[in-house]
Parts: C-alpha cells; structure tokens; sequence
C-alpha cells in the first residue's frame, strides 16, 4: 500500500482546494442515483445532498482520488456496458459470481442488486479496508449485502504476498465467472497493466465464457503519458506514466498475460466518442461531467471493452 500511497499523496493532499474537489454537485445526481439512494438506500429525497456531500468527504479524508472528488460513486459503470442487460445480469439471476476489483463505494454492486441479482454471489475488493464501512453508510444496505463480500488486496503486492492474501486465499483462483473493472487499470503504467491483468486472469474462473469487462479512460493514439501535477511524479522523485490504450493496444496487453497465464481468451474492445455514445449504454450519461474532469485530454475517449475466456 505504501507504495501506492507515495504516488499522488504530496503535503497538503486531502486540500479541498485541489481542482478534482468538486465543491457542489452539479449533474452528477442522475435520475438512477438518486432512485438508487431513495429506493435501494432509503435516503429521504430532501437529506440525499448532505449526504453525498457527507460520505464524499470522509471518502475523501481516505485517499483524494479524481473518482472521489468528482463523485464518480454516483456513476455506474457497469450498468452502462453494453454487455450489462443482456449477458451481466441475466447470468447473475442465474447464481453466476461477479468480483468488481477496484471497487471504491461499491457502486456497481448496489445497482446489480437493485436490478435483482441475488447479493451471495457479488463481491467487491479495493486498496483501502475502509471502503467496506463507508460503502454501507452510503448505500445503508448491511441488511442485504452481509459483511464478507469486500476483500482489501492490492493486486500489485509483492508475488508472495498477494498469493497469500484474501482474493486467492477466500475467493480463490479460477473462482469467478464475471470480473469488472471500471476506471481502473488505467491508473498503472504497462508494465503494472500487465501485471494486474495475469492476476486478475488467475482468479476468473476456468470456464469457457467466462469474462472482464468494464470501462476506463483510452486514447486515440496509445502509449504511456505523464499526468498533470500533482500526478506525475512518484514519491522518490521519479516520472510516473499511466498507459494509455486504444483498442489495438488493448488486445495486446491481453494477448501478452493471456500468454503469460496460458488462458485462451477473446478481446473486443471499442473507445467511445461522445457523439457515438449510445452504443447500447445508458442515455442518462452526461458528458458534460466528462468536460469537467481534471485528467481528461481533448484525445481521450473511453474504453469500452470484454475479454472472454474461450
Ligand atoms: C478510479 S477509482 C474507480 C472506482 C470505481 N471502480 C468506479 O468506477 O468509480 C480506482 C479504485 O481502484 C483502487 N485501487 C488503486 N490501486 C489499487 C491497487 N493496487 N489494488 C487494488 N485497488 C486499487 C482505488 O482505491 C480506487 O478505489
């Protein structure tokens, strides 16, 4: 952790002040977040600001992540795949296991149990053990979702360490039949991608059909790039890179650890411009959300993407 940690955390880290901060929300409650709050969450519709604002900032006392500070909580991923209605949620309704690894406040397991998937077979893992608590007094749904669906692992540990940690030991290689990652390799340069992606091929399960997926920041043109300030260098000084992937790059990468793993796999992915959005996802995305976003580059689109096991 401390490793992760030395990255975009220089003094002063948790400043309000810091351009991702987003004092007020503005778009971000959309019509399915704020069904979910109310409905899923019983949050009474005149409280719901307070208390976004409330579990954002003791989120953001946890790590002052752009996802934090822009509320991309309110924002379900998933559920804006295009494989989300048709493959996601029917195969959960049929007992199928789903892991969201990078999963912050555990947004995109709330909504697939708001659409009716039984909660047994969701889990959620992340960096920071202090999600699992936050993501309830968000989503007030102890009572459905029991404790024990939410793994604290950070899946660039040291080899032996994250062998024996809690996603291989309790959940277990080759358990899982859907895996999802959204806005989450793209934090890594190539080499900690790839690395991530073997793991993460190492506990999908091994039937053929088995699948990732998810969403994240791409590029028309591929390759690694600096962040902007304060995300560019490491905590010893060095230039920090994030990779960033077009669909051929895309597949390269999961070709390479599906090499690496000997999993026979299936790639597909597509980037998405605003105007070509509605590729079966949810019309209520609202980009100029994106417009807002301190990291966001006039050639970055997003990334949707699968890759199957065959
Ligand atoms: C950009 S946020 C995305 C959160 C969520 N998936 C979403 O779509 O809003 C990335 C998440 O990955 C987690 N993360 C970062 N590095 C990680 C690591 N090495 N292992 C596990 N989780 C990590 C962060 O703590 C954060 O919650």
């Amino acid at each position: 952790m401390a490793k992760m940690l030395d990255g975009p955390v220089p003094g002063g880290a948790r400043s309000v002040s810091w351009p991702w901060y987003h004092h007020v929300l503005t778009n971000e409650l959309t019509p399915d977040a704020k069904n979910l709050l109310t409905t899923y969450s019983n949050v009474p519709p005149a409280e719901l600001e307070a208390h976004i604002y409330s579990i954002r900032d003791k989120a953001w006392g946890i790590f002052p992540w752009p996802c934090v500070g822009e509320f991309w909580f309110l924002s379900f991923g998933l559920a804006k795949h295009p494989l989300y209605r048709n493959m996601v949620l029917p195969r959960l309704k049929l007992g199928q296991t789903l892991l969201d690894v990078g999963a912050c406040l555990g947004q995109d397991l709330r909504k697939c149990i708001f659409d009716g998937a039984p909660p047994d077979k969701l889990y959620a893992s992340d960096l920071f053990p202090e999600y699992e608590n936050l993501a309830y007094d968000l989503w007030r749904d102890q009572d459905r979702l029991s404790p024990g669906h939410f793994f604290t692992d950070d899946i660039l540990a040291d080899n032996q360490i994250f062998t024996s940690g809690p996603l291989m030991t309790q959940l277990g290689p080759g358990q899982v039949d859907i895996i999802t990652i959204t806005m989450f390799l793209h934090l890594f340069n190539y080499e900690n991608q790839l690395k991530t992606a073997t793991r993460i091929l190492r506990l999908l399960s091994h039937k053929p059909g088995s699948i990732i997926l998810g969403s994240q920041a791409g590029s028309i043109d591929f390759g690694e790039q600096t962040l902007k300030p304060p995300f560019h260098r490491s905590g010893d000084g060095s230039r920090r890179t994030v990779f960033r992937h077009n669909p051929e790059s895309f597949e390269t990468l999961w070709r390479e650890a599906g090499q690496v793993t000997g999993v026979p796999l299936k790639v597909s992915a597509v980037l998405q411009k605003p105007t070509d959005f509605l590729f079966g996802a949810d019309s209520s995305f609202d980009f100029s959300v994106k417009k807002r976003r301190y990291l966001t580059r006039s050639e970055t689109r997003r990334l949707y993407f699968s890759i199957m096991r065959t």
